[in-house]
C-alpha cells in the first residue's frame, strides 16, 4: 500500500512506520490518522512482522500533536466526533494490537503525539525529545486517551501537573517518570529499538499477543485482569509455539517458534 503522509518499511521481521510531514512537525491530521490505521492494520496482519516501530521523520519531532488548523473551527459535536474516531481508528487500535509496538520518540511528542506514544506498548526516547500534553493552553483537553494513559504511566499527581501546566518534560525527566524506558542519543534510537525488537522476536509471537491482552486488561474498566490472564494462559496450551517452546527446552536446544 502506498501512503501520502507516512512511510512503512518492512525489514528482518520489523515494520517501521514513519510519520512523514516534517514541515508540520508530523502533526496528525485526519488523513494521517487513517493512513496510520491502515499501516498498523497491514503490519499486524502480516505474519512476518514480529515487531512494529513507529517514529517521526526529521530530527525535530516525533509528532507535535493533532493538527490544530484542522479542528480550530469545530463545534461540540465535531469535537467529540474527532476524539471518538481518532481513539477508535488509531489510539485504542494500536494499544490492542497483538504485535508489539515500540514508539521511537525522536523529538517533540506533544498532545496527540504523546498520546500516540502512550498507546504504544512501550517507548524509547532520544535525548532531544520533549514530551507534554499542552491542550489546556489551547482551551481544550487531551482527547486521544491522554487523560487516561498518562496517569496510568506516571501516576495521577504528575499527570495532573503536566496537564494543568501544559508544560513539557525532557527525555531524562520522562525516564524518571517511567514514561519512557530508555534514553539514547538520536543516532542510536532506531538501532536500540531494533536491538530490543530482535530480543522480542526470539520469543513466541502467539504468547506475546496473549500477554499484551492480559496486561491491557488491568487498565480496562469492568475487566478482571486476573481472569483474563487465566483464560489467555490456558489458551497457550493449545498452540504450536507452546509445544515447540517446551520441547526445545527439554531437548536442550533453542526454540524455533512457528508463530502459531
Ligand atoms: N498542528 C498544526 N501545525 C503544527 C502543529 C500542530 N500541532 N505543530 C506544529 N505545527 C506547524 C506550525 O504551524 C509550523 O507550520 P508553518 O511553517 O506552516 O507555520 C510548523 O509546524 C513548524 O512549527 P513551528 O511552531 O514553527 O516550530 P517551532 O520550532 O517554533 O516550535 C513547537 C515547535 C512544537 C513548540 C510548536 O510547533 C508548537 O507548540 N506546536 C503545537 C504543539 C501543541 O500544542 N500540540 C497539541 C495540539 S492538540
Amino acid at each position: 500500500m502506498s501512503y501520502e503522509n507516512i512511510l512503512s518499511q518492512y525489514q528482518n521481521g520489523i515494520t517501521t512506520i514513519t510519520i512523514n510531514r516534517p514541515s508540520k512537525l508530523n502533526a496528525l491530521n485526519k488523513a494521517t490518522i487513517k493512513e496510520l490505521h491502515d499501516a498498523f492494520d497491514e503490519a499486524n496482519s502480516n505474519a512476518d512482522t514480529k515487531v512494529i516501530i513507529v517514529t517521526g521523520s526529521g530530527e525535530k519531532a516525533f509528532v507535535a500533536g493533532a493538527d490544530i488548523r484542522e479542528f480550530a473551527n469545530f463545534d461540540v459535536n465535531e469535537g467529540a466526533e474527532l476524539a471518538a474516531q481518532g481513539q477508535e481508528l488509531l489510539f485504542d487500535f494500536v494499544e490492542n494490537l497483538s504485535t508489539p509496538v515500540i514508539a521511537a520518540v525522536n523529538g517533540f511528542a506533544l498532545g496527540g503525539g504523546l498520546e500516540l506514544a502512550m498507546s504504544c506498548h512501550f517507548r524509547i526516547a532520544s535525548s532531544n525529545a520533549r514530551m507534554g500534553l499542552p491542550e489546556t493552553s489551547l482551551g481544550v483537553i487531551p482527547g486521544y486517551g491522554g487523560t487516561q494513559r498518562l496517569p496510568q504511566l506516571v501516576g495521577k499527581g504528575k499527570a495532573m501537573e503536566m496537564v494543568m501546566t501544559a508544560g513539557m518534560i525532557d527525555a531524562n525527566e520522562a525516564l524518571k517518570y517511567g514514561l519512557v524506558n530508555h534514553v539514547v542519543e538520536q543516532e542510536e534510537l532506531l538501532p536500540l529499538c531494533e536491538k530490543i525488537a530482535s530480543k522480542i522476536m526470539k520469543n513466541s509471537s502467539v504468547a506475546i499477543g496473549k500477554a499484551i491482552k492480559a496486561i491491557n486488561a488491568n487498565y480496562k474498566d469492568g475487566k478482571d485482569g486476573y481472569k483474563v490472564e487465566i483464560k489467555q494462559f490456558g489458551k497457550c496450551f493449545d498452540t504450536e509455539d507452546f509445544a515447540e517452546g517446551t520441547t526445545a527446552f527439554l531437548e536442550k536446544r533453542k526454540a524455533n517458534f512457528p508463530g502459531k
